[in-house]
Order: C-alpha cells, then structure tokens, then sequence
C-alpha cells in the first residue's frame, strides 16, 4: 500500500484501523468527517479525537498513542484555527505541513480531518463563540484576549462534526486543558478529556512546533524554562513556599540574556488561580517567556507539602 496520503479519498473509502499500516482517511469536509465517523461507528468502534495544528512532531503522536489506548479508533483534526489567533499572532506563518502530517499518522489514526477555514467558517467570523469565564481570564488568556474563546468555539465545533467518546489534549497547554475540562463540565458535553504527559527532547525542551522558529543559540537559551520550572519543582520537594519558591525560577530566568519573561507562576491545576505560602497539594508551575521572536510556554507538577520553608 502507498505510504502517500489518499487526500481526497471517496467517502466510500474504506476506514483504516488501528492495527494497520495503512493511510488514514483523509476528509476535508464536515460532511465527508460525518460519514468517514459514523462508518466506524456502524462497526461499533469507540472513537478518540486528538485535535490538533498540525506540524505533528512526537509530541502529537504520543498523544495519538495514548488515544490508540482509550478508544478503538483515532480521528486527528488538523486546522490551524484562524479564531484563536489575535491580529498580531502568528496566523499566517504557522507551519502547514498536511502531506507530512498524514504521513506520520499511518497505521495510528483512521481519519484525519482537515478542513479549510471556509469550511469551519463558512461565513466569515463566527456570531456564537463559547466564551469561558474566569479561569481564562488569566496568563494565557490575559496576554491573548479572545485566544480561549476561539479555542473552545472550534472544539465545541469539532465536537459536534466527530462526536467522539475521548479526546485527548496535551499537558504541555496546561490552561488550555483546564478550560476545555471546565467546558465540558459546564456544558454537560459528553466527551471524556484525557490529558497527556509533556513530551521533552533529551535536553528537556517541551517538543513544541514552534521550536522549529528556534536558531542554535536560541534553543541553547530555551532550554532554562524546563530549568526554571524544574527548579521551582524541586524546591517544593524540599519544602520551600511557593512563593520562595517561585522566586528561585524567576531569577533563574532573569539571569539569562534573551529570554523575555511573561510570567512564571504557581497555580491551581484545575482553576490557574496563584497558589498562597498556604498551599498545600498539588499545584503546576507554568512558565511562557519569548526568546528572541518565539513565544514559548512549559510547565511541570510540582508538590507542596505542609510544613514548608519560607526560604531555600
Ligand atoms: O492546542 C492546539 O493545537 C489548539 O489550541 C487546538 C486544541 C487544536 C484547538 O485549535
């Protein structure tokens, strides 16, 4: 069989499975997701649905892996979704690489879904837009007014074309991943979230498609964000406050030339409120900064025992 992507494959085609080595079905409209969907359904397949941007690096496809293990078959999104992006963002310079991206999910997912944005959009911006409360109100969402509406307005979307029994978002966006779950609580959407672990390069950098943007030195520099973090982490292991804490990642990241700091912060995994020194529990140290013209974020679990230090 052709390792080439079938684009444009018949919604007659029949649906790859798990267990082959064969290309995914490749739709591009919300009509042809539709169909490719409920075949698999007719077959009584559970279904997973791994949202992406495409410019898959090993990152997405543990994340196809870890759905492979939730559900009987896999449906990757591809769409670089234009209402998530502010008007000073990367929109138009965001990679697209499909052929590749189809390549790399052969034998793991049955359907990769790749619409246009008129497609998506057909009439330009949307007039209904699920906008969450609060808890995007901070970090990400501060600094990217709009950015989380647009994220849960495409995956209602997406939702509603797949109709898939898990979907499985990476831990790297962490408030990404708090928001969609409190979507689906609120809005009692019959989806289960599945979050999956951070995948690291042997250095330690989050793998991110934005790494490709990084020169040599700039990558070199990167890599103190998973150090900053890791630290803050470590400190609370040895019984540090948060905000002691806290202040060893920051300085750490002040002291490198060319990493501009947006905010390194200790929170609340599930509602990204600043944890106080009497904290307890498990909380997750985020961290997004740019080096040179590349915005990057990273986090890590971190662990507050009672009886902490207010110093290290
Ligand atoms: O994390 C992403 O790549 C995007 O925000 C998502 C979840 C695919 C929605 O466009």
């Amino acid at each position: 069989m052709s390792d080439v992507p079938a684009a444009e494959q018949s919604s007659t085609t029949p649906v790859t499975t798990p267990s082959s080595a064969s290309s995914p079905v490749l739709t591009h409209s919300v009509a042809d997701a539709r169909a490719a969907v409920r075949r698999l359904r007719e077959r009584g397949l559970s279904v997973a649905l791994v949202p992406t941007m495409g410019a898959l690096h090993a990152g997405h496809l543990s994340l196809v892996e870890l759905a492979r293990t939730q559900a009987d078959v896999v449906v990757v999104s591809i769409f670089v979704n234009p209402v998530q992006f502010g008007p000073t963002e990367d929109l138009a310079a965001y990679p697209r690489t499909l052929d590749d991206d189809v390549r790399l999910l052969a034998g793991s997912a049955a359907v990769v879904f790749a619409p246009s944005a008129e497609e998506m959009y057909p009439d330009g911006w949307p007039q209904t837009l699920v906008t969450p409360g609060e808890i995007a109100t901070r970090y990400e969402g501060a600094l990217r007014p709009g950015h989380f509406a647009g994220v849960l307005t495409v995956i209602s979307k997406l939702f509603h074309i797949v109709q898939p029994d898990i979907a499985v978002f990476g831990e790297k966006d962490a408030q990404q991943l708090a928001v969609v779950r409190r979507m689906v609580a609120d809005l009692d959407v019959p989806v289960r979230i599945v979050g999956a672990p951070i995948r690291r390069d042997t250095d330690g950098i989050a793998l991110s498609s934005r790494n490709r943007y990084l020169s040599e030195s700039e990558r070199a520099t990167a890599l103190f964000l998973s150090r900053a973090i890791t630290a803050v982490a470590e400190q609370a292991r040895d019984g540090v406050y948060p905000s002691a804490a806290r202040a060893v990642g920051i300085s750490l990241l002040e002291a490198q030339a060319g990493i501009e700091i947006d905010y390194l912060d200790i929170v609340d995994e599930s509602t990204f409120t600043a944890v106080d020194d009497d904290f307890t529990g498990d909380a997750r140290v985020i961290v997004a900064a740019r080096v040179g013209t590349t915005r990057l974020i990273d986090n890590t679990p971190a662990h507050f025992g009672a009886g902490t230090e207010e110093t290290a």
